[in-house]
């Protein structure tokens, strides 16, 4: 049953959780399992998995949603919508499970000090199960998490998801990524389930009646292609300086000699990286498998916090308010957006058909983060460093809640009439992980076209991927004139 949970999408596998959970604290009372009980345990630790979230665990109570044909009692209809999408659930990369490798030759190396039992023993003795030729992929559960996705939009959306705007007037940009490709192909999928109800879906895109996927890294990697970027932050070894202190602080230093302890094995032999990929394990467990992992056993709540933090820091620093270059060099792939909505805008205006009112783009965390940070969303007051840790514990800057597998950020261009006026006029709502994402400037949870235009006027028209992302020292000159 519980090997049965993972792989159930959305709300079905939350009633099975719960109900694993339940058996579980019942088989507590009568008879002790010593996989079972842990699944509360799994629960507690899952908000702190930053990118490693699960979707429905960062979006509790997500259900069929009514049709949106009729915002404002028929006002308002749908005439495009834009989304970008984070690949689905995937497997570690192969640097991952490299070092997951060497915390395991450390625990098998335990000495003859250390007992035969209790939790370092046991996880030296189990065998691990990720392999290098997962490097990354999308796992079972990640193209569950894009079929059901499409299936969601497009019951929501049903206009815009049409059969035949599926088969020509759909756009689907990708990744060259093998999990961001694949993701796209799930999310066809989908869409083909939503037409033919009940049936299972192809595995070939070319029998999916829809316009296959485009391979786009200049857009969904424009982190590669930023020369400014690559220089000042990527390939700096000084730019993750909160990452690498906070390694060394007095948190990790805490956890570092806690899990020592616990696993019986010399703290010396242990570093923050080592204690991070068990970490990871334990989330990887849960998302892939749907199990909960013995290594989750070495944490407890506040020692996930911490490194939840820790992800957090990394993110903030690489991909959000830590350096501007982050979130500017994302910025074609904002103007893209906006150009998509712009020529819908002027068919709709010609009364002509719009070319492309679904347009999807698959793209990594790394994609959305700069994004939502160039529009301004979940800035906290003070940065994130390696010693505000206490003073972060509210934060907004949490990845776990932004970009979970699978996190979308959408934009809906609607064309509203109003009764009174003959005044036609356009608006747009966005959705994060299918939520309405009030604006950043204002809270409006919709607003006209017109002014999101304007208020993010100095981006759409001010910002150049090619003056940005050039490396200053290299043409100082030129920024002179
Ligand atoms: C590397 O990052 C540090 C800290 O932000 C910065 O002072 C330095 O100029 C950067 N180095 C390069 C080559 O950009």
């Amino acid at each position: 049953m519980w090997r049965r949970a993972g792989r159930l999408p959305g709300a079905s596998s939350r009633v099975a959780a719960l109900a694993v959970a339940l058996l579980a604290s019942l088989s507590r009372c009568s008879r002790p399992e010593p996989s079972e009980p842990g699944a509360a345990v799994a629960s507690a630790l899952s908000p702190y998995f930053g990118t490693k979230t699960r979707y429905e665990d960062a979006q509790p109570g997500l259900g069929p949603r009514a049709a949106e044909e009729d915002r404002e009692g028929g006002a308002c209809t749908p005439v495009q919508l834009v989304a970008l999408i984070r690949h689905g659930t995937r497997y570690p990369t192969a640097k991952q499970i490299r070092k997951l490798r060497q915390l395991h030759a450390v625990l098998q190396s335990r000495g003859p000090g250390a007992g035969d039992d209790g939790l370092g023993a046991d996880l030296a003795r189990r065998p691990l199960w990720y392999a290098d030729w997962m490097d990354g992929q999308l796992v079972d559960k990640g193209w569950q998490d894009m079929r059901q996705l499409a299936r969601r939009l497009a019951a929501r959306f049903p206009a815009l998801f049409s059969r035949h705007n599926c088969r020509s007037r759909l756009r689907l940009v990708t990744s060259s990524k093998h999990r961001c490709v694949d993701s796209g192909v799930a999310f066809l999928q989908g869409l083909w389930q939503h037409h033919h109800p009940g049936l299972p879906p192809p595995d070939d895109v070319a029998d999916m009646e829809c316009v296959p996927p485009r391979i786009n890294d200049k857009l969904m990697r424009f982190f590669d292609h930023c020369e400014r970027f690559l220089n000042e932050v990527e390939k700096n070894t000084t730019a993750l300086y909160h990452v690498e202190a906070f390694k060394k602080g007095p948190e990790m230093q805490k956890i570092l000699n806690k899990v020592a302890a616990t696993l019986q094995v010399p703290v010396n032999n242990l570093n923050a990286d080592l204690i991070q990929v068990a970490f990871f394990t334990c989330s990887f467990d849960l998302a892939i498998k749907g199990i909960k992992s013995p290594w989750c056993d070495v944490f407890d709540i506040d020692d996930a916090k911490v490194l939840e933090y820790l992800n957090d820091l990394k993110q903030y620093w690489k991909r959000g308010y830590g350096y501007t270059i982050n979130s500017r060099s994302s910025c074609t792939l904002f103007q893209d957006i906006f150009q998509h909505m712009d020529k819908a805008v002027e068919e709709n205006q010609r009364s002509q058909q719009v070319s492309s009112p679904v347009v999807l783009q698959f793209g990594h965390a790394e994609t959305l983060l700069p994004l939502l940070s160039l529009m301004g969303y979940f800035k906290d007051k003070e940065p994130l460093t390696a010693y505000n840790y206490k003073e972060q514990t509210h934060r907004k800057f949490r990845s776990g809640q932004i970009v979970p597998y699978a996190s979308n950020l959408v934009f809906v261009l609607y064309h509203c009439k109003n009764a009174k006026t003959p005044k036609e006029e356009f608006q747009v709502q966005m959705l994060l992980n299918e939520k309405v994402l009030p604006l950043a400037y204002s809270q409006e949870t919709v607003c006209l076209y017109e002014d999101l235009k304007n208020h993010y006027q100095d981006i759409l028209q001010g910002c150049h991927a090619s003056e940005e992302c050039e490396s200053p020292k290299m043409n100082s000159t030129s920024d002179e004139l």
